[in-house]
């Protein structure tokens, strides 16, 4: 793969390069090591299985969820009781199962004493309920959402996304899953009974003050690196145990880490076979050794347990790699790996279920990729900064909620290329469009990066271009395109455009 030039690619947003790579050393980073749940002996909490949501219908054939936002306490450790924000419920929320062409409204109360928002990552919604920095909810407020779902068959989540305070209430418990099914996936193709063979995984680092208190104290190198903390949670338990089935199961995995980017497998080297990233199912299932996820990126796998001996335990492992941000731009080999730490325990303690699936499905129904046609225009973002100050950009610019970056036009679909001029990888995440990878460096992406995306990592000194299809109807509303290390987005790596007419 080619490293990218010095040189700056035409850019259509805003003049320039941006700086390129500075000279001044970037700060001294220290990322947090995970600890080892398991390391000491000692019982385990049981894995808490995310409620799912199955909403209720109105008179007209609509679909109504009811979200509060609320504060509660957690007991995430011993002998601590930690003051945490949830959805439904004290920390985390539950799983909205929606439906794809179902007129769909979510309630949204705050009963928070601060003001929040809700975001859809990874709904194709209208910019106006798409729940970014421009609707915040008062304390007090409620707030409604209404489209209808266009989603394929995917694993979605929400999370606030007030300009400023995203990683802290993100940390302090504050997100959700959205789960679409659109009716194509013939009976038994894929495991489907929830918290049983279907089961989500939502993981998320955190670190705690020496009275127990999520500490959210940002450090300049958590300012650098974004946020890291040494408890790897597994749906808000740190190292839980799952009694699993043996059979084969779904893992939908929610990366909900501030900064950190996960890589996972499962212990006894079993093959996980992936069945959908973000945006959706997987046109063929591929067979995985782990499954890398940046921040905000899902993925769903499928592990055979059949051949499991009951009362057999394997891990779910987790490697992290967070950046030191002073990677190959400074010839220092990029990045600093943790060692591996076991996130979860699998206990095969339940026989298999009546209907289990038996033959994983060698072709599944994606949705259709996007495809850019040979005249579509092309948009450049070059993703920079963090050398004088921790502070990242993108085309040279630092975020302001009173500036639209640029236009689109509605219904159209642009070829959109991410260069990334800085020695740490930035997980890019584009709201309210359809998106498809082209291509890493010129190489076409890798099988389980194909269909749709929302959310894909850019490596330092590496280039990511896509082909991206706008909303149908234009709205001033505007949209955000921002790096999804919440810290860096909360400091301003994030750009806002508006889709027009054409
Ligand atoms: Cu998951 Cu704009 O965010
Ligand atoms: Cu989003
Ligand atoms: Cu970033």
């Amino acid at each position: 793969m080619a490293i990218l030039g010095a040189a700056c690619a035409p850019i259509a947003w805003a003049a320039g390069c941006g700086g390129g790579m500075g000279s001044s050393m970037a700060p001294t980073t220290t990322a947090s090591q995970l600890v080892d749940p398991f390391a000491a002996p000692g019982t385990r909490p049981a894995l808490p299985l995310v409620a799912q949501d199955l909403g209720t219908l109105d008179a007209s054939g609509a679909r109504e969820f009811v979200l509060r936002v609320q504060s509660g306490t957690t007991p995430f450790r011993d002998g601590a009781i930690t003051a945490t924000q949830g959805y439904n419920g004290a920390v985390l929320g539950p799983a909205l199962r929606l439906r794809t062409g179902e007129q769909t409204t979510i309630r949204v109360r705050n009963e928070l004493a601060e003001t929040t928002s809700v975001h859809w990552h990874g709904l194709f919604v209208p910019a106006d309920v798409d729940g970014g920095p421009h609707q915040p909810i008062a304390p007090g407020a409620e707030w409604n959402a209404s489209f209808t779902v266009a989603n394929p068959a995917s694993t979605c989540w929400f999370h606030p996304h007030l300009h400023g305070a995203t990683g802290r209430q993100v940390v302090s418990g504050l997100a959700g899953l959205l789960i679409v099914d659109d009716g194509e996936l013939a009976p038994s193709m894929l495991p489907d009974t929830w918290g049983v063979d279907d089961l989500a995984l939502v993981l998320q680092d955190k670190r705690f003050t020496a009275s127990g208190q999520i500490d959210y104290a940002l450090t300049d190198s958590d300012r650098f690196t974004g946020y890291t903390g040494d408890h790897l949670l597994v749906n808000g338990a740190f190292g839980p145990l799952w009694q699993a089935p043996r059979q084969w199961v779904r893992l939908r995995l929610l990366n909900g880490c501030n900064a950190r980017t996960l890589t996972l497998r499962l212990g006894a080297s079993l093959a996980m076979l992936q069945v959908a990233n973000e945006g959706g199912l997987l046109a063929t299932p591929v067979t995985r050794a782990s499954v890398t996820l940046a921040p905000g990126e899902r993925g769903e796998v499928l592990a055979d347990f059949s051949g499991m001996a009951v009362g057999q335990e394997i891990a779910l492992l987790a490697r992290s790699t967070v950046d030191s941000g002073m990677g190959m731009g400074m010839g220092m080999g990029g990045g600093s790996s943790s060692s591996e730490v076991a996130a979860l325990k699998i206990r095969f303690s339940l026989p298999a279920q009546p209907g289990a699936m038996r033959t994983p499905p060698a072709r599944l129904p994606a949705a259709p990729p996007i495809v850019a046609g040979s005249g579509a225009s092309v948009r450049s973002f070059a993703l920079d900064g963090g050398m004088m100050t921790p502070s990242f950009t993108i085309n040279g610019r630092s975020f302001d909620l009173d500036r639209v970056d640029f236009s689109v036009a509605a219904d159209t679909v642009e070829i959109w290329k991410f260069s990334n001029f800085t020695g740490m990888a930035h997980p890019m995440h584009v709201h309210g469009v359809r998106m498809t990878l082209l291509a890493r460096d010129g190489s076409p992406p890798a099988n389980h990066e194909q269909g749709l995306r929302d959310t894909f990592l850019v490596e330092p000194m590496r280039s990511v271009t896509l082909a991206v299809q706008t909303a149908a109807v234009a709205s001033s509303s505007p949209l955000m395109l921002h790096c999804h290390i919440l810290e860096h987005e909360d400091a301003g790596m994030m750009g806002q455009f508006i889709t027009v007419q054409s």
